[in-house]
């Protein structure tokens, strides 16, 4: 479905596997980190497209891939994760059309949270929530235990 953010023809759509390498260079060109051997390895992202075919979506316009958002759940929270616009194309509403529908469908699946994980010095990030009703919690410090680096 095509619809238009800010005078752009832009469509959402599911993720799949063909797009990896794609998907890989708008990271990379927004210079995002991400774990090639780890989550978002190609083994990794073919186990989530196959579990949550849904949950992973990429903004196309004139059929190529300029943003990329990955919502995932354990069922009891949404988490978003690696959402990114190639930098030629930000500031149009993008990143808001794939949140909403990336929120659309979290909520289809019964989740009433929706949390996600951001440098406090990123500031387009966080306005990007805050613009959609997010709220920061300061009081929390985000723990992990890893595997490995690379996990
Ligand atoms: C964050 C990012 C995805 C935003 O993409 P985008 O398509 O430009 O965002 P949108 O045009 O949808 O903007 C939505 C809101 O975000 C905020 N925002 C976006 N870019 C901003 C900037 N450079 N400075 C301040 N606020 C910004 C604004 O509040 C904006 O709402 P408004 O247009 O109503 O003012 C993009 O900057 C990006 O890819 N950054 C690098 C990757 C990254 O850091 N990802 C997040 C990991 S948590």
């Amino acid at each position: 479905m095509c619809e238009r953010y800010k005078g752009q023809k832009i469509k959402i759509r599911r993720l799949s596997l063909r797009d990896y390498d794609k998907m890989v260079e708008i990271w990379r060109s927004s210079g995002l980190p991400f774990k090639p051997k780890g989550r978002e390895s190609k083994a990794s992202m073919k186990k989530q497209i196959e579990a949550t075919p849904d949950l992973l979506l990429g903004a196309e316009e004139n059929d190529e891939l300029i943003g990329v958002i990955i919502a995932s759940t354990e069922g009891r929270k949404g988490w978003l994760n690696r959402i990114a616009v190639v930098p030629e194309k930000r500031g149009k509403g993008i990143a808001k059309a794939l949140t909403v529908k990336a929120e659309q469908a979290l909520r289809k699946r019964g989740i009433k949270i929706i949390g996600l994980l951001v440098h406090k010095s990123n500031t387009p990030s966080i306005n990007l929530a805050k613009s959609l009703g997010y709220t920061p919690n300061p009081e929390i410090l985000y723990l992990t235990k890893r595997e490995s680096d690379d996990a």
